[in-house]
């Protein structure tokens, strides 16, 4: 019997643009909840994103649900909620412990026109707040279909990292669609709750305007059509082989590392002009370079222009040198 089931279906906008947070609340679902998760997926538009399909949902297959799964769930391990806001119940989601520790999240904002409102993201900070504080869980996990750019953004946002792609993984509507891994550790959440002060601190997508402010002042970026929600997803893709540093709780430097498992690239080297000759560099670099490492790296690259002088004294002064290799390079237009 078919088993209801919320994910992945809700907006931020598509560019990962700022925008100002609405107000949810995660309230229990009760089963005067149960006639809208009716209509909701049974809505193509809806379940387009969701591993379940659209149609067949009745009010018995949801009461059934609701008894079987949402009442008979172990509060320390598995939590359902609805989403409410300005007192409209929109959509739902979950929080599924099948490992010690460990939990899988869903989400469905089933109204459409709370769709591209930041409800989703709102209702998953959330939940993450819960997870790690109520739920003591280390470690939070889902899986996103790779053409839900929308619910990658708000992924990204919350702080979220890219594991890996399960190749055409899922079936729908008779394509076979990539699904991508994501998580957030404890310690990564809690770093976004307080990042230090001084020193060395985790980058990533949910720091982008810090980010790229950095970046804009360094002259690395925008390169040629590269937008926010690219730069979004290249520091969700590797943020655990990058780093930052603050001054004063403001971000000054950041080092990203990439890398295919043998060889690892360095990219955005950068300190605010205002800290630079102070080793900040230096300690970035070393910083990627050990996570390369670790992540089984054997041997880093880098491309630094021609007439970049202290960027190539940075690299001399750290062990770096000029390879005999050509760039090249091919642009595609799209
Ligand atoms: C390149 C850059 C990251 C260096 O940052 P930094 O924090 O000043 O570097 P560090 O203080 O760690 O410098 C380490 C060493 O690099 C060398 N170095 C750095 N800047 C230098 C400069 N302007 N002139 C000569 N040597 C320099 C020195 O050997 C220095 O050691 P020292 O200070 O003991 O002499 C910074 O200048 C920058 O952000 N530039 C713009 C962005 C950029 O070009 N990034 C590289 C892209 S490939």
């Amino acid at each position: 019997m078919k088993k209801a089931c919320g994910l992945f279906a809700f907006g931020v906008n598509q560019k990962g643009e700022a925008m100002s947070q609405p107000q949810v609340r995660l309230r229990p679902i009760s089963e005067k909840d149960l006639p809208n998760f009716v209509v909701w997926f049974n809505d193509p538009e809806v379940a387009q994103f969701m591993k379940r399909e659209s149609g067949g949902f009745t009010l018995e297959i949801e009461q059934e649900w609701f008894r079987d799964t949402v009442c008979a769930a172990d509060p320390a391990k598995q939590r359902f909620w609805a989403i409410d806001t300005d007192g409209v119940h929109i959509g739902s989601c979950a929080l599924n412990g099948d490992k010690p520790n460990q939990a899988a999240f869903g989400i469905c904002i089933g109204d459409k026109n709370y769709w591209g409102k930041g409800c989703g993201k709102a209702a998953l900070q959330e939940v993450l707040r819960i997870g790690f504080q109520e739920m003591n869980l280390h470690r939070i996990r889902l899986t996103v279909f790779t053409n839900n750019q929308r619910g990658m953004r708000c992924y990204e946002a919350n702080g979220f990292r890219y594991e890996g792609i399960d190749a055409q993984a899922f079936l729908k509507r008779g394509v076979w669609i990539d699904v991508l891994r994501m998580a957030i550790l404890r310690d990564e959440w809690e770093a976004i709750q307080a990042p230090p002060q001084q020193g060395l601190c985790q980058i990533g997508p949910e720091i982008l305007d810090e980010v790229l402010a950095v970046w804009k002042t360094c002259e690395l970026w925008p390169h040629a059509r590269e937008d926010r929600a690219s730069a979004s997803h290249a520091l969700a893709m590797n943020a655990r082989t990058s780093a930052g540093w603050r001054v004063d709780s403001k971000l000054v430097g950041t080092a990203t590392g990439a890398h295919d498992g043998f060889r690892g690239w360095l990219y955005r080297v950068a300190v605010h002009p205002d800290q630079r000759r102070q080793g900040l560099a230096t300690k970035l670099v070393s910083a990627v370079e050990e996570r390369l490492v670790q992540a089984g790296v054997r041997q880093i690259n880098l491309m630094v222009v021609q007439a970049n002088d202290e960027a190539q004294a940075l690299y001399k002064s750290l062990g770096y040198s000029f390879m005999e290799a050509g760039l090249m390079r091919k642009r595609f237009n799209i």
